[in-house]
């Protein structure tokens, strides 16, 4: 038994993962970048993007809110619908992996559980966890979206870091701290990952 199905087996296609990985000249992982809302996740994952391109990588961004447009577009922001959305968002990423591509997941994904559930799906090494540890003081003064005040001003319910729980990593592979009062950019940020993975062979 497969989850809630029988008798489903799994179908094994000759052109493999290594065949994929050959032909694209590096290694098919996933990049998960975990933090507050305002932390700086898109911004990281979209200087990532830029940054691999240019080496000739092939990426892909798994983004939080853009999946929550389509595929997770039923799923609100209660803790079964986050799991959910980590879930579901960890399953697609394993898949674009075994495509051999490299791939960006940037979510809050609040939930230390949920994060070590996706990290099992991948091979070991291949998910590459990324905390992007700003302070809630820092994400709150920059506020992008203007969520936090809102939230503050009880307007929006259950919001990460206000009234709803984030779980920090334990053992990330990569730890980002910005201080406060200290930014630095996202293509500083985007070469400390490019440069992990160049050390650890993806990009070969
Ligand atoms: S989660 O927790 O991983 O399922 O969240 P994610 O899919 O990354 O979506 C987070 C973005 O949704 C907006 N938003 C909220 N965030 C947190 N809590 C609540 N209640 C909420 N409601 C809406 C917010 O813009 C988040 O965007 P980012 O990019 O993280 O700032």
């Amino acid at each position: 038994t497969v989850g809630n199905s029988t008798n489903i087996l799994w179908h094994k296609c000759s052109v493999e993962k290594s065949d994929r990985q050959e032909l694209l000249q590096q290694k098919g992982c996933v990049i998960w970048i975990t933090g507050l809302s305002g932390s700086g996740k898109s911004t990281l994952a979209c200087a990532l993007c830029r940054g691999l391109h240019a080496r000739g990588k092939l990426t892909y961004i798994l983004d939080g809110d853009n999946v929550r447009h389509g595929l997770n577009r039923d799923l609100s922001f209660k803790a079964e619908d986050r799991a959910e959305n980590i879930r579901r968002i960890g399953e697609v990423a394993k898949l674009f992996a075994d495509a051999g591509v490299i791939c960006i997941a940037s979510l809050i994904s609040p939930y230390r559980k949920d994060r070590d559930a996706c990290r099992a799906l991948l091979p070991e090494g291949a998910f590459i966890e990324v905390f992007m540890d700003v302070p809630l003081q820092v994400c709150e003064a920059r506020d992008p979206k203007g969520l936090y005040k809102l939230a503050r001003a009880g307007k929006i319910k259950g919001f990460t870091g206000i009234d709803d729980p984030y779980e920090p990593p334990l053992k990330s592979e990569i730890v980002l701290q910005q201080e406060v009062g200290l930014c630095d950019s996202a293509e500083d940020l985007a070469e400390i990952v490019i440069t992990y993975l160049d050390e650890k062979g993806y990009l070969e």
